[in-house]
């Protein structure tokens, strides 16, 4: 196994089949995974019970509320996007899950049936996003706690939801709605690499905890610019048999939907994850 780390962020693992991992290769992909926050695979050949059991290697999985399950296979959400919707499961920049209490570890995606041309996946680092603020504004954020909810983007007022009714969602809108918005450290303490990480994204996070609008918008405006300067984005081109694996904690990704007209068909396992930890002032050595 070999691991190349990519431009931006992330890294591929090479020289890797899968289906047939040792425990040495499970312990060096957790360690990598823990590293990079996102690894690339390519050329694999996984059934939907091998997805399933790769995913496992880091935890429980996560039966998403409100996209379309696996006909056999519950723990495998369909990213479903037909010739004839507009809107796309995942466009914009977002990180999964981050309106849960305890917000899920990583995103395992899976290429089915891709589009001839785009449908590029872009990523960002949440670590690299929090160190190249200024000292200053490190120490601000460090104190500060954000809402993130789900009803805007999956409950029953949202666009999406309209759009993409017909073959991606399974109707469960009153359960977004009815979902408690989460409140979450603005820094984390990942989890896995002790590492502070910007814990904010345009997707699911609403407002900064006891900020009044404009202030709370004009700060995660500034953020949400500063994370995604184009040389800071790493963009996956999808070929048959490729994996992403990302942290949820770590990065965050966005789905370019510029493939209209086309069929993309992709599938996700989500991994469980835990309530976040402030990223501890007292231990914080911000430069
Ligand atoms: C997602 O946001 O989970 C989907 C990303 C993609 O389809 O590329």
């Amino acid at each position: 196994m070999r691991i190349v780390p990519c431009r931006a962020v992330g890294a591929e693992v090479k020289d890797i089949d899968l289906r047939d991992l040792s425990a040495e290769d499970e312990r060096v992909l957790q360690e990598s995974f823990a590293d990079y926050g996102l690894l690339f695979f390519r050329d694999q050949a996984l059934s939907e019970l091998d997805h399933v059991k790769v995913s496992q290697i880091w935890g429980s999985i996560n039966i998403n509320r409100f996209f379309k399950p696996h006909s056999d296979y519950a723990e495998i959400a369909l990213v479903e996007k037909e010739p004839e919707q507009t809107v796309a499961i995942g466009e914009g920049w977002h990180t999964d899950h981050s309106y849960d209490v305890e917000p899920a570890l990583g995103s395992m995606l899976v290429a089915k049936e891709l589009p001839q041309t785009g449908g590029d996946t872009c990523f960002v680092s949440m670590y690299s996003a929090f160190d190249r603020l200024s000292e200053g504004l490190k120490r601000t954020l460090l104190g500060l706690e954000a809402v993130h909810s789900a009803k805007h983007v999956f409950g029953s007022a949202a666009q999406f939801v309209k759009n993409t009714a017909s073959t991606n969602r399974i109707g469960q809108a009153d359960l977004a709605d009815d979902l408690l918005d989460s409140v979450h450290p603005m820094v984390i303490r990942h989890p896995l690499s002790g590492r502070p990480a910007l814990y904010v994204n345009p997707g699911f996070t609403l407002r900064i905890n006891g900020w009044n609008e404009a202030e709370s918008r004009s700060l995660l405006d500034f953020l949400y610019e500063h994370a995604v300067q184009a040389e800071f984005v790493e963009t996956f081109k999808w070929t048959p048999g490729s994996i992403a694996f990302w942290d949820n904690r770590a990065t965050w990704h966005s789905a370019q939907n510029d493939y209209q007209g086309q069929r993309r068909i992709m599938h996700r396992t989500t991994i469980n994850g835990s309530a976040l930890e402030a990223f501890d002032l007292a231990s914080a050595r911000v430069r």
